[in-house]
């Protein structure tokens, strides 16, 4: 039981130098503990509102002081002197005392700001690391460092809109953080150099530390990147890849993607899509089309699905609702998932569990506007997210994540995501599956990599295995795509 003794918030800036909240939560038990709360600026139209005083003496409005007087109010009034048992039951208890569907009366700000702060208060109760209390909330067993996705150049709102996607990141295909971070300094700096040739400029850097030169088109951008990465002595697609946040929604105006002189509707934005992918090593695509064009979506789906990771951020919002349509509409295969865009742990987790149903990858996501507040590190480790997002490594906001990670692993000792020894039963397959790959002595997930890999180069030769086994592969396969990690020549 986590009886709450006191809660209470201050107004702090963010990375953007913009308000916003820092909730302090003291527990009977006499454990402690603070969290901030970060905030978007390419945000999607269904997230939950944050709440702004919208004084334009103050900030341009942007101001908190009215979320903040929430925490110290209306949400102290009701939380301090009950017991809550779960982080389930203290978001429930937000979710009800708020009453509208987008957090819109108290702020999604001081609410998520509270339910971390508890979150972190009942973790110190119990005496162990954050990660391992996240690990808990989601029934996981096993918490893994998350892989690297580290933004490189930045375009759209985040930059100057030089170009109009977003971001183009780096993906090192690195067995730890410690290797991933080196190799991500190695082809940051070869990128700085050659834009200073290229450009001829001191590298400008956008809100979350990405490059932003004056590239004449998206296909320069991606070039580039592919450039230093070669530069930086590695190879494009096997030891370094590239994911792109395309953030459509914020070209797309009358129904037509607004990019390289063009006005593209739905079809021509597929393909442009798709002409990246074939010509970049590139393993995944986020909000490539905009938030509302749900047939667009299905299209690059249809097209895509089994190439690159298809991630709805502005699409889904972390939202279930969304990401239940997005599921049976077979909109995308990935969720970005952002704590903020719901406003508590408890539906976050509900968002992650559905993704995680579907076979659906997941990117832990930080928010352009951050503060040095590193629970996020904590949150992919613990739900064993399979990517994390932060941002640049040129900025402490963003290196308070990629730090905390550090410590992870090495004062921890845990490791990054691999699927090798994940068990079977957690591939979501029947029991029968289960039954059939147990009898022939197969229990993790590294094991049917392998044995896919052995048989399937040899033309489907599965006589040494036996042919049961193939009754229950196709349900297995699906998932094993899902989850990227359909061996890469089968
Ligand atoms: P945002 O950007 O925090 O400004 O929304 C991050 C993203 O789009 O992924
Ligand atoms: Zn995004």
């Amino acid at each position: 039981m986590s009886l709450i003794t006191s809660l209470s918030a201050i107004e702090i800036l963010d990375s953007r130098g913009r308000p916003t909240v820092k909730a302090y939560c003291t527990l009977a038990s006499g454990a402690r503990a603070e969290a901030a709360v970060p905030s978007g600026a390419s945000t999607g139209t269904a997230e939950a509102l944050e709440l702004r005083d919208g004084d334009p003496q103050r900030y341009h409005g942007l101001g908190c002081r009215k979320a903040v007087e929430n925490v110290k109010t209306v949400i102290r009034d009701a939380l301090v002197g009950k017991d809550f048992d779960t982080q389930a039951a203290l978001d429930t208890a937000l979710i009800e005392l708020d009453g509208t569907p987008n957090k819109a009366k108290l702020g999604a700000n001081a609410i998520l700001a509270v339910s971390l702060a508890f979150a972190r208060a009942q973790a110190n109760e119990k005496g162990i690391p954050l990660y391992q209390h996240f690990a808990a909330m989601n029934n996981n067993a096993m918490p893994l460092l998350p892989h690297l996705t580290v933004n490189l150049f930045s375009g759209g709102k985040h930059a100057g809109g030089q170009v109009p996607i977003q971001d183009v990141l780096l993906v090192p295909h690195s067995r730890s953080v410690d290797d991933a971070l080196a190799t991500t300094y190695n082809v940051y700096q070869a990128a700085v150099k050659l834009i200073s040739e290229k450009y001829g400029m001191r590298p400008l850097k956008a809100d979350e530390g990405g490059l932003a030169p004056p590239f004449p088109n998206v296909e320069a951008m991606l070039s580039d990147a592919v450039e230093a990465i070669k530069r930086a002595g590695y190879t494009p697609g096997q030891e370094v890849s590239l994911a792109v946040d395309v953030a459509s929604s914020q070209f797309y105006s009358d129904g037509r993607y607004h990019i390289n002189n063009q006005a593209l509707d739905s079809s021509g934005m597929v393909n442009l899509l798709l002409d990246w992918i074939a010509r970049f090593p590139i393993i995944s695509v986020e909000d490539g089309l905009a938030e509302e064009d749900w047939g667009g979506w299905g299209k690059f789906y249809r097209a895509a699905y089994d190439k690159v990771m298809i991630i709805g951020d502005d699409l889904l919002c972390t939202n279930p609702r969304r990401i239940r349509i997005a599921i049976d509409y077979h909109a995308a295969n990935s969720l970005l998932l952002k704590v903020n865009q719901i406003g508590t742990l408890t539906e976050a987790l509900e968002s992650y569990q559905l993704a995680r149903d579907a076979g659906w990858q997941v990117v832990v996501s930080a928010r352009s506007g951050e503060t040095e507040d590193s629970w996020l590190a904590d949150l992919a480790t613990g739900w064993a997210g399979d990517y994390i997002k932060v941002g640049s490594i040129m900025q402490s906001e963003r290196l308070a994540k990629y730090n905390r990670l550090l410590e992870i692993e090495t004062v921890d000792g845990l490791t990054i995501h691999t699927y090798d020894s994940m068990p079977i039963e957690d591939l979501h397959v029947s029991a029968d599956s289960v039954a059939a790959l147990k009898s022939y002595g197969i229990s993790t997930v590294g094991e049917i990599v392998e044995l896919l890999e052995q048989n399937l180069r040899g033309n489907f030769a599965m006589d040494g295995i036996g042919r049961g086994i193939l009754d229950h592969l196709d349900v297995i396969l699906v998932q094993l795509k899902g989850k990227g990690i359909w061996p890469e020549n089968p």
